[in-house]
């Protein structure tokens, strides 16, 4: 059984996509959710609370509990005010799905500083933020003797494990996430918080921008539409349990699959020198290794 019924959530960037179908998904098992996003264009600029509040009116609609928060998470300041509005609003925050993102594709050559910076910035730091505060919370919470289950669930990319060329700013802050769930997990396990991560797939407003991609992810007419964003939801439900078994992991979904990510590992061949390598001698033990992948 997954528990989920009864307990308090954040989702970041909740207004569309994959973010709005973890709410929706969410409040459907009966979590009390902050809908979180700021309504931004794909690129990150301009505001917009109607997203949000469309999420919420939905899960109210259907006798759910849910609030509107449109902090930037990606400043400390707004990652402090959107933990504070679910203290606020229920009392209470057992689940932070760190979600929010948007693309500005470019190659190495032409990447400006900014758009370089803010990529960085609204998917590493926008994970980063609401996590300082919901661990600060929680950390305070099992000091005073309340032992709950918290969990963290953060949004990773295909992008940052197979490193796509024309997002060397998105690709690294994606990648980036992964290291920074395993470190949330090793550094909270002792408040009772798990924190894992997804690298979904699905048809949303940012991979319909990406060439290629629309042409792949169509819906079908009938049958299993294997790129609806509503099929990622139940991994990051199961993720959200207060039963949940894992910590640190990293999941693949999209469609009906989930595939585990094997965590960063040395190769079994090593070369060896007792002392350190003449330049000679390494290159000819490099080629031990073969060729370059
Ligand atoms: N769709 C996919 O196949 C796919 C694949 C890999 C990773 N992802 C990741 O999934 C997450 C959700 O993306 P999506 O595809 O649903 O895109 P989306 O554009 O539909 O949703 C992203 C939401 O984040 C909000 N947002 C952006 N910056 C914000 C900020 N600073 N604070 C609060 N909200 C903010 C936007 O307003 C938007 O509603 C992203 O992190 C994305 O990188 C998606």
């Amino acid at each position: 059984m997954v528990e989920l019924d009864g307990r308090v959530a954040i989702v970041t960037g909740a207004g569309r996509g994959l973010g709005r179908a973890h709410a929706l998904g969410l409040a459907a098992h009966g979590v009390r959710v902050v809908v979180n996003d700021m309504g931004t264009s794909n690129d990150g600029t301009g505001v917009d609370g109607s997203p949000a509040q469309e999420v919420v009116d939905e899960i109210r609609a259907t006798g759910g509990e849910a609030v509107v928060n449109c902090a930037d998470v990606a400043t400390w300041e707004g990652g402090e005010a959107v933990v504070q509005a679910a203290l606020d609003a229920f009392g209470e925050l057992d689940i932070l799905v760190n979600n929010a993102g948007i693309l500005r594709d470019s190659t190495i050559i032409n990447m400006s500083e900014s758009d370089f910076d803010e990529v960085l910035r609204v998917h590493l730091k926008g994970h980063a933020a609401p996590t300082k505060f919901a661990a600060t919370y929680w950390r305070a919470e099992h000091k005073s003797g309340v032992d709950r289950r918290r969990n963290l669930v953060h949004t990773g990319s295909t992008s940052g494990i197979y490193a796509n060329p024309g997002q060397s700013n998105y690709g690294p802050a994606k990648s980036g996430i992964v290291t920074f769930s395993q470190i949330a997990a090793k550094e909270l396990a002792k408040y009772g918080v798990v924190s894992n991560c997804v690298l979904p797939g699905a048809r949303t407003r940012l991979t319909l921008s990406s060439p290629g991609l629309p042409e792949i992810m169509e819906a079908p007419a009938e049958g299993f539409d294997q790129w609806d964003p509503a099929n990622v939801s139940p991994v990051v439900a199961y993720l959200a349990g207060a039963t949940c078994p894992f910590t640190g992991e990293t999941f693949y979904v999209q469609g009906g699959t989930v595939r585990r990510l094997e965590p960063w590992s040395l190769t079994g061949r090593s070369i060896e020198h007792p002392v350190r390598w003449t330049l000679d001698d390494l290159a000819a033990a490099m080629e031990t290794f073969g060729p370059s992948r």
